[in-house]
């Protein structure tokens, strides 16, 4: 059975004054049955490490290097974040892919990085407006899957999110039946069918027990809602929810 698992994905928000919501969140949930991730951003890192310790949730970054270390001005590498305690790093996110034009080769090599040093990899994945327009959303997970995940993820080290890019921040959100298909469809070309699937995209505390309902998601990955504790807390009670009637958790 694969452990559900709800990330909060920080984007480029939150200062030291915030760190008191992931406290919050740890209070009102001291013995979440699922997994829980927090992904701040790098400045946080080591103060949300410490924030969080001897606490049930995890921490995680949010992009790293292909490198252990060099001349690359500004990036962090997966050794960096492994040593602030961090135990996750989000990757091919699609506003990395759009922002710096990275490519799934490219999260591929980071992929690397990051399990070679004993992090879990999320590799994000999802289609544009115009791609699922057009009719071709399963053919551009499908190929962002196969050149995202390099050879030796499984379930230890590898989470995949699908994020529709025309949901993410702007409040809309496939049908469940859309992400039904695009999940069943994930879950069938996964090298190791026990890797979780996660939704990504406009994922509130209103949608969440619906979405968490669907066979094949695993969870989520946040971005605005695991802001606030109460909005994250709610979405990580409407998890174990589901994980409670067992329903979603079929392979
Ligand atoms: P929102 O939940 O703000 O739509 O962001 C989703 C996301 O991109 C998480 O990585």
């Amino acid at each position: 059975m694969r452990r559900k698992l709800a990330a909060g994905n920080w984007k480029m928000h939150g200062l030291a004054t915030d760190l008191a919501e992931a406290e919050t969140l740890a209070r009102a949930h001291p013995a979440p049955t699922v997994d829980v991730l927090i992904c701040p951003p790098a400045t946080l890192l080591c103060r949300m490490v410490a924030a969080l310790a001897r606490k049930p949730i995890a921490v995680g970054a949010q992009d790293c290097h292909t490198a252990e270390k060099g001349a690359h001005t500004g990036d962090i590498s997966a050794p960096m974040i492994a040593d602030t305690g961090a135990s996750a790093v989000i990757l091919g996110h699609s506003e990395r892919r759009a922002d710096h034009a990275e490519s799934s080769a490219q999260v591929a090599a980071k992929t690397i990085a990051a399990h070679a040093v004993g992090l879990t990899a999320i590799v994000c994945l999802g289609e544009t407006e115009a791609q699922r327009d057009a009719g071709q959303t399963l053919a551009v997970v499908s190929e962002q899957l196969r050149l995202s995940l390099p050879e030796g993820a499984n379930a230890e080290n590898t989470v995949v999110a699908y994020e529709p890019v025309w949901a993410i921040g702007t409040g809309r959100t496939p049908t469940l039946d859309q992400i039904a298909e695009v999940h069943d469809h994930l879950r069938a070309l996964l090298p190791d069918p026990n890797i979780r699937l996660l939704y990504g995209g406009s994922v509130k505390p209103a949608n969440a027990a619906e979405i968490f309902a669907i066979s094949n998601v695993d969870g989520a990955l946040v971005g605005g809602a695991s802001l606030k504790a109460d909005d994250f807390g709610a979405i990580v009670a409407a998890l174990e929810a589901a994980e409670g009637t067992g329903g979603a958790a079929t392979p």
